[in-house]
């Protein structure tokens, strides 16, 4: 049989925000542009994100952009890159009104202003008072922002392969990425699609841990293609918990209630983060927060039967606030804890929720690999949003900094393929060997295999991960944790298909599916194992302090041999003074 070939100018694979707002930019320069998603585009889990999108917009509070930039810096434990959190935090702006023109529903201020919330690291005047930088449309802003770009999409004409996954990249012997094999997941026929560039768009890998509060579909697929095409991921070890998932089930419950007056409880019904953070309090960064509930939980401070979730307040809010600006958390306690958020206190505990790491790009979106004389880039090759680490987020994400992180970036990588698109004319031939190897990925779940059974073999992968690459980590507890995952890893050759009377293709998805986040998941126990500071949302518990001497540089790992490199962080901004790193305290 032969196998169905398409070109395109540019292949987006993801059509979350990132690949959307990408896709939008190349659609409307007239660029011949596919977008492959393995949902349906507005199922992508940009649509879950809930509390907003940065931006010094001050509306509420006076605001700058720069005072952006010092809390992204401060907030990444210094570790992002200055020179992209720069042009991040400047175009912040500029981009929410592009948003708010393409017709994404901001809630509004009483004077028509789009409403903006506090949220947690943000401050005034370099590490003053709260600031209120989160453009909010209620709790419901992924949502608002992902319909709106799809259906501008759908105006400039992008080319839609809904419901295809990705299996592998299309890579030539000189390192030219040609494009990538999918697989039309209703019929299981294989299609080639070939294009100038590719841009990897496939969000994050919040299905490496148990408790999460990301969609079922967040397996990292595009990290899985990057490692197998050669290309290390860099900074794996910071993994991002989210201080309020439900207890023990990891639905998110926004940040931005804290933003509205909700705060933390514990056993005693102290506001314990008065403690842990005296300044910003409930509103510190992610990880001082989610350091602080387990260790009040560690420390017997914990509440209900077996004292393993603090509460988080909100009834004194009130119907009015909570039905206006939360009323989408207010359906999901309602729904998975049977109470109301008005009457009563919710039970949260942290929960993995975004991966700081990711594939390695500048800040135009190239992806970039180390050479001998510093880096280069791979030619055809692009990374937007969560899948890469541009890096913005250093060692811990600002709330509110993901969704703009994915339209300011997506956006960028969208301009730089339109200046290679134009260098670049012609489709290089394509390599045949690179397509069998992908078609050999493909076959190998062609069988339906005989031992243990995809999601068992995932489901204790998960409970691995929580359990030796959690929010509190040691030596011993991660050198165990990279052999179980050694050892499950090689589990996967012997695994076995779902099975209902016959095969489905979906069952061959969880498989290759699982393939990725193995990957993922030893790329982030190594990475930790090896890294002996504490830092971000990085915590040794053997290392407690922060080592710049030895440890002010990103991280890369290499699937080939699980080999790790190095590379020094950008601490030079493109047109202010640095931001050098100092004690980070809230
Ligand atoms: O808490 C939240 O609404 C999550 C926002 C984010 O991760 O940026």
């Amino acid at each position: 049989m032969t196998l169905e070939r398409r070109k395109f100018d540019t292949l987006v694979i993801g059509a979350g925000g990132g690949g959307l707002r990408a896709s939008l930019q190349l659609s409307s320069a007239d660029a011949n542009v596919a977008v492959v998603s393995k949902v349906f585009p507005t199922r992508s889990h940009t649509v879950a994100a809930q509390g907003g999108i940065n931006a010094a917009l001050a509306n509420v509070l006076p605001d700058n952009w720069h005072w952006h930039m010092y809390d992204t810096i401060k907030g990444s434990d210094y570790l992002g890159d200055q020179d992209a959190i720069e042009y991040m935090c400047r175009s912040a702006s500029h981009l929410v009104y592009e948003l708010e023109h393409a017709g994404v529903p901001f809630s509004r201020l009483d004077n028509g202003k789009i409403y903006q919330r506090p949220f947690g690291g943000q401050s005034q005047n370099f590490g003053g008072d709260q600031a209120a930088r989160t453009c909010a449309a209620a709790d419901r802003t992924g949502h608002a922002i992902l319909h709106s770009l799809y259906q501008q999409n759908i105006r400039a004409k992008t080319h839609f392969f809904d419901e295809y996954f990705a299996i592998d990249l299309i890579k030539d012997q000189e390192g030219f990425i040609l494009g990538a094999l999918v697989l039309n997941i209703e019929t299981g026929e294989p299609l080639l699609l070939e294009a100038k560039t590719t841009l990897l768009a496939t969000g994050g890998a919040g299905q490496l841990f148990r408790t999460n509060t990301n969609a079922h579909i967040n397996t990292g697929d595009g990290l899985g293609m990057a490692l197998r095409a050669g290309i290390p991921l860099q900074d794996m070890e910071f993994f991002q918990f989210h201080p309020t998932g439900i207890a023990g089930k990891g639905m998110l419950i926004t940040e931005g209630a804290r933003g509205e007056g909700g705060y933390l409880v514990n056993k005693d019904g102290e506001r314990f983060m008065e403690r842990y953070a005296p300044h910003a309090k409930d509103l510190a960064s992610r990880d001082v927060v989610s350091r602080a509930i387990a260790t009040e939980v560690r420390e017997g401070r914990g509440c209900g039967e077996n004292g393993d979730y603090v509460l988080l307040k909100l009834d004194h809010l009130g119907q009015e606030v909570l039905k206006k600006r939360l009323p989408g958390i207010s359906d999901t306690i309602k729904t998975f804890l049977h109470i109301d958020p008005a009457m009563e206190p919710v039970p949260v505990f942290p929960t993995a929720h975004y991966t700081m790491g990711g594939i390695p790009t500048n800040r135009h979106g190239q992806v970039v690999v180390p050479v001998e004389t510093g880096e280069e880039e791979i030619p055809g090759l692009y990374a937007a949003g969560e899948c890469a680490c541009v890096s913005v987020h250093g060692a811990n994400r600002l709330g509110g900094n993901s969704l703009l992180d994915i339209v300011v970036f997506g956006r960028a990588a969208g301009n730089d393929i339109i200046k290679f698109l134009k260098e670049n004319r012609y489709h290089r031939p394509l390599d045949q060997d690179s397509v069998d190897k992908a078609m050999a990925r493909l076959h190998r779940w062609d069988a339906k295999g005989e031992g243990e059974t995809v999601a068992g073999l995932r489901a204790e992968m998960q409970a691995t991960m929580e359990k030796y690459c959690g929010v509190f980590r040691t030596e011993e507890v991660l050198a165990e944790g990279v052999e179980k995952i050694i050892k499950l890893e090689q589990r996967m050759k012997d695994v076995r298909l779902q099975d209902h009377g016959r095969i489905f293709n979906t069952a061959r998805i969880e498989a290759l599916e699982l393939e990725n986040l193995m990957d993922l998941a030893l790329a982030t126990v190594v990475s930790a194992q090896a890294r002996k500071e504490s830092r971000g949302a990085h915590s040794r518990m053997d290392y407690p302090k922060r080592d710049d001497v030895q440890w002010l540089k990103h991280s890369l790992f290499f699937k080939e041999d699980r080999r790790l490199d190095y590379k020094p962080v950008t601490l030079k901004p493109i047109s202010v003074d640095s931001f050098p790193p100092k004690e980070r305290v809230y």
